[in-house]
């Protein structure tokens, strides 16, 4: 029968007051805060190693890969520096070698911060019996924890072509891209979202022909429109193929790599013949195998419906981060959910996630940051909406750094001057967010913003004349 003992399990006598299956951001940094709260705390891996797919496979190696590229985007365009450099030569094994080097010391470094705060570190498969018990199977056999809570925080996978299979070599997810050995010559992307965008702009820097298509009338449909048409007017520029309306089907390998028959928005029909194929479709929750069927928890296509507190309709059952409804995929999400959770247990006060203060940063050039509602999204919901749009080319650190593309744009309310959303694309928008994030979460107001001395030269100054352009009295455009 599903879910009892299987002949060899060993009952663990001792409770534990949480279990947390997943090693990710979220699960292990709520096994920290955990630890910190005196919790008796044991944490499960799948993987042979701690730190989930942010670590491994998403946004820490990516964003390795993409700080190579921009050193050799400064190589090769040192000229406009003012810097002579002959012959710069790419050396992929070695960025490649750099990447690793760094998930491993970040691996170590979260398997230190279990043994500090006195986690325990099972490795193997866990899966939920009932309320109350976690079966791990090990490499020794399966062994029965009991525990007061579970955390589920078991993330996602990429979600698939229906009748597609990646292979190691030419059709490609977020995993194996990671790990080509050379910089292909072409490549297509199938998804304009995060990952599909982040890789185009990547692998275009390191010098492949890149071709994205999405079947949306527009790239990073999640963003202001405002957002997604200057990234793909930025992605033209440098020549990237940028189809929007397009659906790719009859996917084959061929000899030299993969072929796709394209039905492009003017419904012209083209067949694209290309080295690699990434499919960057979106994720789907872990939410299978894990034994939610022997607990009340709810879901919603396939995602774990919670409440304030992170609690599953399973008294005693959490879930954090991408297995979750109506939150976002996103490391730092399913951070901010695990300590809510893990307060909730330990009887602390806490604060729900409010949906409209969590930060998007992708790491496209131009990098984009945006918090709050769209403008259409203000409008929809009945806001009297001002909006004050500052673009680079009036920023001096901007021109100093040659990146003028890109605006900060603020979405308020008239009536008040209430802050309702900030989307910014533009060098390092994905950092010059913050502002933006904690003036919403202080409350602040368009006017607070206005008397807010903003430092020259720099690039967040953008920000202070954006809120200014709200009022027509930017200074510099
Ligand atoms: P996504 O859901 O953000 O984007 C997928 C895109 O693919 C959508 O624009 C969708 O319209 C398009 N699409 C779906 N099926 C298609 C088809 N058959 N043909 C053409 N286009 C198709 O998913 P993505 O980019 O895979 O990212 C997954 C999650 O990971 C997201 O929640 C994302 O926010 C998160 N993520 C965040 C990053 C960041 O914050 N920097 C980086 C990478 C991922």
């Amino acid at each position: 029968m599903d879910g009892c003992p299987k002949g060899d399990v060993t009952l663990k006598k001792m409770a534990y007051d949480l279990v947390i299956i997943g090693s990710g951001p979220g699960g292990y940094s709520a096994a920290v805060r955990a630890g910190q709260y005196g919790l008796k705390t044991v944490i499960i891996e799948k993987a042979p190693k701690l730190g989930g797919t942010c670590l491994h496979v998403g946004c820490i190696p990516t964003k390795a890969l993409l700080h190579s590229a921009e050193v050799w985007d400064y190589f090769t365009h040192a000229e406009e520096q003012g810097v002579s450099c002959e012959n710069p030569r790419l050396n992929y094994p070695a960025v490649l070698q750099r990447k690793s080097t760094i998930i491993n010391k970040h691996a170590k470094g979260v398997e230190m911060l279990m043994k500090k705060n006195k986690v325990e570190v099972i490795w193997g498969f866990g899966k939920i019996v009932g309320p109350g018990q976690v079966d791990v199977q090990t490499s020794e056999g399966t062994r029965r924890l009991e525990t007061k809570n579970i955390m589920i925080a078991t993330g996602s996978e990429a979600r698939m072509i229906p009748g597609l299979t990646p292979d190691a070599d030419r059709i490609l997810t977020n995993i194996e891209i990671l790990n080509l050995t050379a910089v292909p010559k072409s490549l297509a992307i199938i998804g304009a979202g995060a990952v599909g965008v982040e890789f185009a702009s990547i692998f275009k820097r390191f010098g492949s022909e890149v071709t994205v298509l999405e079947m949306l009338p527009r790239v990073v449909p999640v963003e202001d429109e405002d957002v997604s048409k200057e990234l793909e007017k930025y992605f033209r520029k440098i020549g990237i193929r940028v189809e929007t309306g397009a659906k790719a089907a009859n996917i084959q390998r061929t000899e030299a790599g993969v072929s796709l028959e394209v039905t492009l928005a003017n419904g012209k029909v083209e067949t694209l013949n290309v080295e690699k194929l990434l499919i960057a479709v979106g994720r789907k929750p872990n939410t299978e195998s894990i034994g939610l069927e022997n607990t009340r928890a709810e879901l919603d296509r396939g995602f774990i419906k919670v409440g304030p507190d992170q609690q599953t309709a399973e008294p005693g059952i959490y879930a954090i981060g991408d297995v979750v409804a109506g939150t976002p995929q996103l490391a730092h999400v399913a951070t901010a959910e695990g300590l809510i959770a893990v307060a909730k247990i330990a009887g602390k006060n806490f604060t729900p996630i409010k949906r409209n203060r969590i930060p998007g940063a992708t790491y496209t050039e131009p990098g984009i940051g945006s918090v709050g509602l769209t403008e259409a999204q203000a409008k929809a919901q009945g806001y009297d909406v001002k909006v004050g749009k500052f673009p680079f080319v009036g920023n001096s650190k901007a021109t100093i750094l040659g990146h003028h593309e890109g605006f900060v744009k603020v979405v308020s309310d008239a009536k008040y001057g209430e802050i309702l959303g900030v989307h910014i694309i533009g060098p390092h928008g994905y950092e010059l967010i913050a502002e933006a994030v904690a003036a919403m979460e202080a409350e602040a107001t368009v006017d607070t913003m206005i008397n807010t001395i903003h430092a020259h030269p720099t690039l967040y100054e953008a920000l202070g004349e954006a809120f200014n352009s709200v009022y027509g009295q930017a200074i510099n455009f």
